[in-house]
């Protein structure tokens, strides 16, 4: 099987270089979630937490987000696989973090002491975190989700820029980031590096199964590494 002689430290370059890497393998959870097994593994996860994600028919993008962001520290990886595409839309968007937070440290270098408060209907953690951080091996980069209720914008906000102006300026920042728009084949199982990306989902029709692993989550392990 692919999965299995795929080549971990070229993956794990493209993660750190590029902020995404690819598999792929048979289209069903176990192949999936071997190969998301094998990732974990071969970068020293302890855990990860598989959940299956089955939607039909979404008219609307899930908004631009940092995955994990009402924790103190965001999850390194996490992964996407596909076990069946939409019959049209539903492709996952990566924005490069670090690009967007370049051109926004160049153009609107006051935003740098922006800070928002994360939290989520599903779970009472709440973290804050600046709205750029500065990385030891990547520099500036975005650390965001785009403006939700459960969003609180700590400021400061630069004098004169409303909160308004302020999303309008990283959404704009991230919208030239945008780094791939995957369209999913059943099979593909896609690594992100969290830590510099941002993702976003389009629209779809038709029936859409994913499987979502998240690695060394601290709320939710169904799979003990190595195990
Ligand atoms: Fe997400």
């Amino acid at each position: 099987m692919l999965a299995a002689t795929h080549n971990f430290a070229d993956l794990v370059e493209d993660l750190d270089v590029r902020g995404y890497a690819l598999i792929r393998t048979a289209a069903d959870f176990g192949a999936l979630t071997a190969a998301a097994e094998r990732f974990g593994a071969h970068v020293g996860s302890a855990s990860m937490g598989a959940r299956l994600l089955e939607a039909q028919d979404s008219p609307d993008w899930l908004p631009r987000h940092t995955e994990q962001l009402d924790d103190i520290e965001p999850l390194q990886y996490f992964a996407l696989g596909c076990l069946e595409s939409a019959v049209s839309g539903g492709a996952t968007c990566l924005y490069d973090g670090r690009l967007a937070a370049s051109a926004l440290v160049d153009t609107h270098p006051e935003l740098v002491k922006v800070q928002i408060t994360y939290a989520t209907p599903w779970r009472p953690t709440i973290a804050t975190h600046p709205l750029i951080v500065f990385d030891r091996d990547h520099g500036p980069v975005l650390r965001y989700r785009s403006a939700l209720e459960t969003n609180t914008v700590d400021g400061p906000l630069p004098p004169g820029i409303t909160e308004a102006q302020m999303y309008g300026l990283v959404e704009a920042a991230v919208s030239v980031a945008v780094a791939v728009v995957h369209r999913w084949r059943p099979g593909d199982l896609l690594i992100v590096n969290n830590r510099v990306m941002i993702h976003a989902r389009q629209p779809f029709v038709g029936t859409r199964r994913m499987v979502r692993y998240r690695f060394d989550d601290p709320h939710f392990k169904t799979v003990i590494i190595g195990q």
